[in-house]
């Protein structure tokens, strides 16, 4: 996608054998990119959120492998590598897919030809990251099309996605963001509700950012008003991206996404999900009992950072001194709540039969 109408992805190696991504943790107030020189600073960025969205740390991760053969390419700077990567978030599972995927490449290698070698896969993975994602878009605009069509073709589509699943999550397109990148550009009158995504407010920073960036109409609203808007006919569907989907269509994505499923279901509002084949983590069937949910510190619910009208950033404490604040990343929603997944290879229900039918080579190979 266009930064200010130059194209841009969030990941790229440099000539000097460096890893260019863009600082999120900067957005919306500053655009800046930063340096990863050595797998370390590729796992701290991971781990500290300046990339984050489950593609997105799938990419990184595999950049990272590189950075580590550039200046070891033995078998236990490999492990090593892929170990420190592997610890530094739980949940998204494009982090364990990338990894397993780099090793399968690499470990064959005679240690000479591993570099090069990581160098390649790590950019094939981020192109197909960005092909995947524009199918996912292509696939979804005909489901926008199909709720604008039985709206009338009148007044404006409404949209309501949560967090960011945008081109910043993954390399470019997004997952959840790129049928309405598609849709928009196709003349649909768009427009989205964002929902902030306390406590790192991913969507009033990226999500928010990025549809200014496209020119795509959009409201922020905090968190608890989609259930509100659901029930005055004022969503007429959710899209959301996820972080690990089960083989049978569980969807764990960015806390308070099942609420809004929730809601979704109370109000006959569809459902949908972005789902890219390699967040499907084909070994589990059971979302509640069998995916990590990442815990993060505290001080990201209780201190609020933003902009002063002077161009600061600052930031505030909102809760009491002594009061302590629980900070769960992610939830699960259970299948029957997910009108359907929308994947680089179609759109199908949210059961086991739907993705083997989609994906029957993954299926089998799990
Ligand atoms: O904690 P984050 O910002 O990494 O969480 C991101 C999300 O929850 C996204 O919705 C998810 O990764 C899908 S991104 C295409």
């Amino acid at each position: 996608m266009k930064v200010n109408g130059t194209p841009t992805r969030t990941i790229w190696p440099n000539a000097d054998g460096s890893v260019e991504i863009i600082d999120q943790t900067r957005l919306p107030h500053a655009f800046v990119t930063t340096t990863l020189r050595s797998m370390e600073d590729a796992a701290v960025a991971i781990k500290d959120m300046l990339v984050r969205g489950a593609p997105l740390i799938g990419a990184t991760a595999a950049y990272g492998m590189a950075l580590a053969m550039r200046d070891d390419a033995s078998d236990a700077a490999l492990q090593a590598a892929h170990d420190r990567l592997y610890a530094t978030r739980p949940t998204a599972v494009n982090l364990r897919w990338a990894l397993a995927d780099m090793l399968r490449t690499l470990r064959p290698l005679p240690a000479a030809e591993r570099a090069a070698a990581a160098w390649a896969r790590a950019a094939a993975i981020c192109d197909d990251d960005v092909a995947i994602n524009e199918a996912i878009g292509d696939h979804g605009l005909g489901l926008f099309r199909a709720a604008w069509e039985k709206k009338g073709a009148t007044g404006r589509l409404n949209v309501l996605t949560h967090c960011n699943a945008g081109w910043l999550a993954t390399v470019d397109w997004g997952t959840a963001l790129a049928p309405i990148y598609k849709a928009h550009d196709a003349g649909i009158p768009v427009h989205v509700w964002v929902d902030e995504t306390r406590p790192r407010s991913q969507g009033a920073s990226l999500t928010a950012w990025e549809l200014n960036q496209h020119g795509v109409p959009h409201t922020v609203i905090v968190d608890n008003v989609g259930g509100h808007l659901m029930q005055h006919g004022m969503v007429d569907l959710c899209i959301v991206g996820t972080d690990r989907t089960t083989a049978t269509g569980d969807v764990c994505n960015k806390i308070g996404t099942y609420l809004k499923a929730l809601a979704a279901h109370d109000n006959g509002v569809p459902f949908y999900v972005a789902l890219p084949s390699p967040t499907v983590d084909w070994s589990i069937s059971d979302g509640l009992k069998e995916i990590p949910i990442e815990e993060r510190a505290g001080e990201e619910v209780s201190v609020v950072t933003g902009r002063t009208a002077a161009g600061d950033i600052v930031a505030v404490t909102v809760t009491p001194e002594g009061s302590p604040c629980g900070n769960w990343g992610f939830d699960v929603t259970p299948a029957r709540y997910v009108t359907a997944l929308v994947t680089e290879r179609g759109v199908c229900p949210a059961t086991r039969e739907g993705l083997a039918g989609l994906f029957p080579d993954l299926a089998a190979a799990a």
